[in-house]
């Protein structure tokens, strides 16, 4: 990892407690764990705050919708937001409500102070009002009479307000963005910020509001008429959740804020409100602002009236916590906006965790059930290999390569790219057991320390993976590196390029199918996860249809196509079974599990021939006894007259690949 950092703290936008929460809150929140998880495993003392915005307009309105007081409103809505954090498993350390009287009190301390430093004064303010945005405009910034950020229509007002002087902080911005290149990330973000300061005039921000308007918000220490501007008093809480004004030790400790994480809809006011505040209040700026794109449905934007918006709980419950995180952190590329569908969902699952990550785990530790009895076998030592370890060289310089690249990837927040790695690392593992072929090296005579060292190494460097992915699936990372047999699975992310971390002759085990392919009828049945057109039910006995396609005899249907699932397999062992000329016996690792065939092909292959092959099996036929062995699957053959030969693949896809 690239050098360590004295202490890391992140924060995620404190989030409005006028609806449940959807995918885009979740995706902030994962993102923050992630990069929590990462400094947590490299020793780093980390603060991960995240919480919820509770005053304003929105949440008054809300409340008046649903008939409940703002408050009561609060205390309902934030319970979703932190049982939903439970289930995908967040691990912040502290969780702010802005109603909470440890806030309340430091943004009224706050405004006493700056109002007593003439940073604060009142004018009659006179221009358009966005309810939606809770933002004051110019003549010159509405276009035509609508909201120049969200396009809705704003309302003219004449009223006494409180302004904080903002506007004498215009060239002091300007220059500390210039001379911080790493303030806003992406760099564009600061180019945006950059372009706006220097074509306009920066205003004075109102930051009160009229009770007689809005009374849902925190009273003005020096003026009871009013309460503070929604963004005044959210924006204080990176501060006063960490001690400011109340706790001087810990926010010695925590502030400046390492990445304030946003999305690029907030991007004014952390960028321009928040720095001129702190500025304003003597206060050290946040050492980064990141802000990220858009989760997109399809290229749709995610809207309610829209009906698109992906439930995360939804997700969760259908495909597990683990697979929710990978995808939304393999997806998108931060900073630019991302599309969320589920078919891509599914596609991405089964090829990169299903098929690469699940396979090869399902191999390795089947492989060192079936030949070291189900204990981690010995590395040979160089001085007494007595064979070629090139491969196994090679294999373990490309892991720890990945290792040593990951700091600098995080620090960049080039957070799918370093998913990619480890993942290309998890297809070389596959790749190398297909061309050292264990199994075929186990049938020979006095190989064991061969195949010892075969298993170590590919076992060793799933380790690597597994813990190089553990801050985004830290459950099922947890569970993989278990069943390696260490007693210690939390992995530490400095020490993970050490070879020989697994102990020789500690027992191993299986953690069962890590993730089960998703087959194509689920997501059929799943599509509902995103609110679309409610299609009329079939009736019972009605043919399968796709599309304009109908059952015609002689002819089937595209789904009865998709319904046989053809998978790729690995011939582990073959065997004559005693009495029946033409039947085989056989071992296959189907990727994720190793099943016993009965195949008809004794006359066509000696079963030596077989082992290492990659063949073509029916997954999901009905297991049935043929001679009184159990067969659970069929394997594909080609036949004409008395010819047969078997259907394989070519390359090195290995086990457990989708045959479509
Ligand atoms: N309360 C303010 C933030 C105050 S921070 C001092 C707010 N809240 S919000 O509930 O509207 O949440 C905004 C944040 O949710 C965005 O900045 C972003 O982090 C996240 N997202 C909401 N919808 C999103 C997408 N469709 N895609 C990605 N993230 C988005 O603004």
């Amino acid at each position: 990892m690239s050098e360590k950092p004295s202490k890391y703290y992140v924060t995620t936008p404190i989030y409005y407690v006028n609806d449940k929460p959807h995918i885009g809150h979740s995706y902030t929140t994962i993102l923050a764990d992630v990069l929590a998880n990462y400094h947590r495993l490299l020793d780093v003392p980390t603060h991960f705050l995240t919480g919820t915005d509770e005053h304003g307009q929105k949440v008054q309105q809300a409340a008046d919708a649903n008939g409940i007081t703002p408050q009561e409103q609060c205390d309902q809505t934030v319970i979703r937001f932190q049982e939903l954090w439970k289930c995908l498993e967040i691990k912040n350390d502290d969780f702010i409500r802005t109603t909470e009287p440890r806030h309340k009190t430091v943004v009224q301390q706050t405004l006493q102070e700056l109002f007593d430093r003439d940073e604060i004064y009142k004018a009659e303010y006179e221009g358009w009002y966005c309810v939606g945005c809770e933002r004051f405009f110019t003549e010159k910034d509405v276009v035509e009479g609508n909201c120049p950020e969200c396009g809705r229509k704003v309302d003219s007002i004449v009223e006494s307000n409180y302004f904080f002087r903002m506007g004498k902080y215009q060239e002091w911005l300007i220059d500390y963005i210039e001379t911080h290149p790493d303030f806003i990330q992406p760099a564009f973000r600061a180019n945006e910020t950059l372009g706006f300061l220097k074509t306009k005039e920066l205003q004075d921000l109102c930051i009160s509001r009229p009770k007689s308007r809005l009374a849902w918000g925190i009273e003005l220490p020096f003026d009871a008429g009013f309460v503070t501007y929604v963004w005044f008093d959210a924006l204080i809480n990176y501060i006063s959740a960490v001690g400011y004004k109340s706790d001087e030790e810990q926010f010695k400790k925590w502030w400046p804020c390492s990445t304030h994480l946003i999305g690029k809809d907030i991007l004014t006011t952390h960028t321009v409100y928040w720095p001129t505040m702190l500025k304003a209040m003597n206060v050290a700026m946040p050492e980064s602002i990141f802000a990220h794109g858009w989760w997109l449905t399809g290229r749709t934007k995610m809207s309610k009236s829209l009906g698109n918006v992906v439930d995360p709980m939804d997700m969760i419950d259908t495909y597990g916590v683990d697979a929710f995180r990978y995808f939304l952190i393999a997806e998108m590329t931060l900073g630019q906006d991302a599309s969320f569908t589920e078919e891509a969902f599914v596609k991405r699952y089964n090829s990169d965790l299903a098929n690469d990550l699940g396979n090869v785990t399902n191999r390795v530790l089947n492989m060192i059930s079936r030949y070291c009895d189900d204990k981690m076998p010995a590395p040979a030592s160089s001085a007494d290999a007595g064979f070629d370890t090139v491969l196994e060289d090679g294999l373990w310089k490309e892991a720890i390569a990945i290792a040593g690249e990951m700091g600098s990837l995080i620090d960049n927040m080039k957070l799918d790219r370093s998913v990619a790695m480890v993942l290309s690392v998890v297809r070389k593992i596959n790749v190398y057991l297909q061309e050292r072929a264990p199994w075929a090296l186990a049938k020979q005579e006095g190989t064991e320390v061969e195949v010892a060292h075969c298993l170590y190494t590919a076992a060793e460097c799933l380790r690597v993976c597994a813990g190089l992915l553990y801050p985004v699936m830290p459950g099922k990372m947890h569970a993989l590196r278990t069943a390696l047999g260490m007693a210690d699975a939390k992995p530490h992310l400095g020490k993970l390029s050490e070879f020989g971390v697994l102990i020789p002759g500690s027992k191993i085990s299986q953690p069962g199918a890590l993730f089960p392919r998703i087959e194509a009828k689920k997501t059929d049945e799943t599509s509902s996860l995103v609110a679309k057109e409610q299609k009329p039910a079939k009736k019972k006995n009605q043919p399968a249809e796709i599309g304009n396609q109908k059952s015609t005899p002689g002819l089937i249907t595209f789904d009865q196509v998709m319904n046989v699932n053809l998978k790729t397999a690995v011939v582990l062992e073959a065997e004559k079974i005693e009495g029946a000329d033409k039947l085989l016996k056989l071992q296959v690792d189907l990727g994720d599990e190793q099943r016993q065939l009965v195949a008809g092909i004794a006359l066509h292959y000696k079963p030596e021939e077989l082992v290492g092959k990659t063949i073509v099996v029916v997954a999901n036929l009905k297991p049935a006894k043929l001679r009184g062995v159990k067969s659970e699957g069929m394997l594909l053959a080609a036949s004409i007259g008395d010819s047969l030969k078997l259907v394989t693949v070519e390359g090195n896809l290995g086990a457990g690949a989708s045959v479509k």
